[in-house]
């Protein structure tokens, strides 16, 4: 069974690709490593013997709010409920680090991932408008933990 860790710097060639395949997005490596030297504990990777099933990236916005940049659970590793076991863990780690909120923003277009963050209490509090490179527009949804 897959465990949940704190990245490590050999998991960026996995993420990399991944974030990649998931998002058709490329990041420099120095964006990962900086997220993860600001708050390590907001860094966090799904693995099993050496493969990465999935990664949630964080930041802090402020002491009580932090917010997901990047969620993604591989794509041979979806519909598992990997997602639903690693983002609970995600929620229950920012809980123990004193976060009181949690923010993200998601593609209009991404009705699986709305129903899924939904699923775990999340609400959509409203549309920001182009908020993504190609125009689209996303919903920023939260949630108080
Ligand atoms: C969205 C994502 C993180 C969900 O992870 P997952 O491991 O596939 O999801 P799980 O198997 O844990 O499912 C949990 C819940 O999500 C919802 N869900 C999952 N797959 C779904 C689908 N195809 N359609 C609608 N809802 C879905 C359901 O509510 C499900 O609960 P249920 O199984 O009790 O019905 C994952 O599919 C993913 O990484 N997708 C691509 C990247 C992405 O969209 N990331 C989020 C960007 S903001």
């Amino acid at each position: 069974m897959p465990v949940v860790r704190e990245f490590q710097y050999s998991d960026l060639d996995q993420i990399m690709y991944h974030v990649a395949d998931l998002f058709d997005q490329v990041n420099p490596p120095e964006f990962y490593t900086l997220i993860y030297e600001h708050w390590p504990e907001g860094f966090i990777v799904l693995e099993d013997e050496g493969k990465v099933h999935g990664f949630i990236i964080a930041n802090l916005l402020s002491a009580d709010d932090a917010r997901i940049l990047i969620m993604g659970i591989v794509k041979d590793s979806q519909g598992k409920g990997y997602g639903k076991i690693f983002l609970k863990e995600f929620l229950d780690r920012a809980r123990r680090a004193n976060i009181k909120k949690i923010l993200l923003e998601v593609r209009i277009s991404n009705t699986k991932a709305q129903e899924f963050y939904a699923s775990l209490g999340f609400s959509a509090t409203g549309i920001l408008k182009e908020f993504y490179q190609d125009s689209e527009d996303a919903y920023s949804m939260e949630k108080k933990i």
